[in-house]
């Protein structure tokens, strides 16, 4: 049997990693500036992730939600700890999609109402809602195809209240990254998750803050969405929550009742996922990597804005992207096969980086000089 050939491959082969490296088969190293898409949090193999994940294999990895299972009562209690949202509630699913989804779902049930609005070059996952609320009609199914999605302009709040003025008792839920990722790295303006906040109130819809990619202390704040001082009503989180073990989830505010059954999964919550995601939080605290991305990230930006070939540098804490001239749209494959650093990117011609938030100081110096010598190479 083939594999289902879905995915524009690399000719690389990755046999092992540590902290932000990684060694092909062939024992070459490379700096991780990618984080396998954001997903590696506190760093590749990190030993308590390990040691945490040994040894709760040893002792059970999974048994399905109809018993008590305390280690997710745990991770709840340390997610609300280190997130700062204690009054906040837990359902644990397994991805990125299946969180947003859920979300949707549950602000649905909660408002009764159907209308969904999502916003320009959104990306929420690739299940049928959640596909549906991402605008890229090239991976939405005719089965997903809904009039239920609005897609309106980011940061645009006149456009929004227009809409809300119109339409607003009809809407279930906002659905918003704080900081878009697939769409390039496009930050949410304070004052636009300011005004969603306010319309939400005024007309009983629910605030929904995808924070796949931009959460979990990506961007220098636990969740990115807080910068603008307001909370939302649902967090969605995957990624960096297991540093590669799989597992996602939504927090959800004290508003919402939960009913049995409402939500369910059969794998959601498994004693080893609960394990690698709570040595995460684990090592995030104790190793300050929070306060780090934002050292790190800061001095990144700082660096990428004193380049004169590139543009737009954009983010926040190590979410960051910068365009790259057209004739310099081999820098991101140059990067990777010449100078062997794994970047991110987007279309048409964006970086994006996304290590992992225990990136240190002399990687990040070694990539802003690494960066300077590939696009020097360009030049006549
Ligand atoms: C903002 C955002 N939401 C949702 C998803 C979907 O997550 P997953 O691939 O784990 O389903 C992604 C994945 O890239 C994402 O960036």
């Amino acid at each position: 049997m083939k594999l289902f050939d879905v995915y524009p491959i690399n000719d690389i082969t990755i046999t092992k990693a540590l902290g932000s490296r990684v060694w092909d088969n062939n024992g070459i190293e490379y700096m991780d500036l990618y984080g396998g898409h954001a997903v590696i949090s506190i760093g590749h193999t990190h030993p308590h992730w390990v040691k945490r994940i040994e040894e709760q294999l040893n002792k059970i990895a999974f048994y399905s939600n109809s018993i008590k299972i305390p280690i997710q009562e745990e991770l709840a209690e340390k997610l609300g700890e280190v997130s700062g949202k204690k009054d906040f509630e837990l359902f644990l699913c397994n991805s990125g999609a299946e969180a947003n989804e859920n979300a949707l779902k549950l602000a649905s049930f909660h408002t009764n109402r159907k209308k969904i609005v999502a916003f320009k070059k959104a990306f929420h996952g690739r299940t049928s809602l959640a596909v549906a609320a991402t605008d890229n009609p090239s991976i939405v199914a005719p089965v997903n195809e809904t009039d239920n999605i609005v897609f309106l302009p980011f940061n645009d709040i006149e456009t929004l209240t227009n809409y809300f003025n119109e339409k607003g008792n009809e809407v279930a839920a906002i659905i918003i990254e704080g900081i878009q990722g697939v769409g390039g790295i496009n930050v949410a303006s304070n004052d636009f998750l300011l005004a969603i906040r306010t319309l939400c109130d005024q007309y009983g819809s629910i605030y929904i803050a995808d924070s796949v990619q931009c959460g979990y202390g990506r961007s220098g704040i636990f969740f990115s969405h807080d910068c603008a001082g307001v909370e939302a009503d649902i967090y969605s989180m995957a990624k960096g929550m297991g540093n590669g073990f799989p597992i996602g989830g939504i927090i959800v505010s004290p508003k919402f009742k939960a009913k049995h059954s409402m939500l369910g999964t059969t794998f959601g919550g498994n004693h080893l996922a609960c394990a690698a995601a709570l040595a995460v939080l684990e090592v995030m605290q104790k190793e300050s990597l929070i306060e780090n991305s934002k050292t790190v990230g800061d001095y990144l930006m700082n660096e990428l804005n004193l380049i004169p070939q590139i543009s737009g540098v954009r983010g926040r804490g190590l979410m960051i992207g910068f365009d790259v001239p057209d004739e310099y749209k081999n820098l991101k494959k140059d990067l990777l096969f010449k100078y062997k650093i794994f970047t991110g990117e987007a279309k048409p011609n964006v970086i994006r980086l996304l290590p992992s938030l225990a990136l240190n100081m002399n990687d990040a110096t070694t990539f802003i000089s690494t960066l300077k010598i590939a696009i020097t190479a360009y030049q006549p």
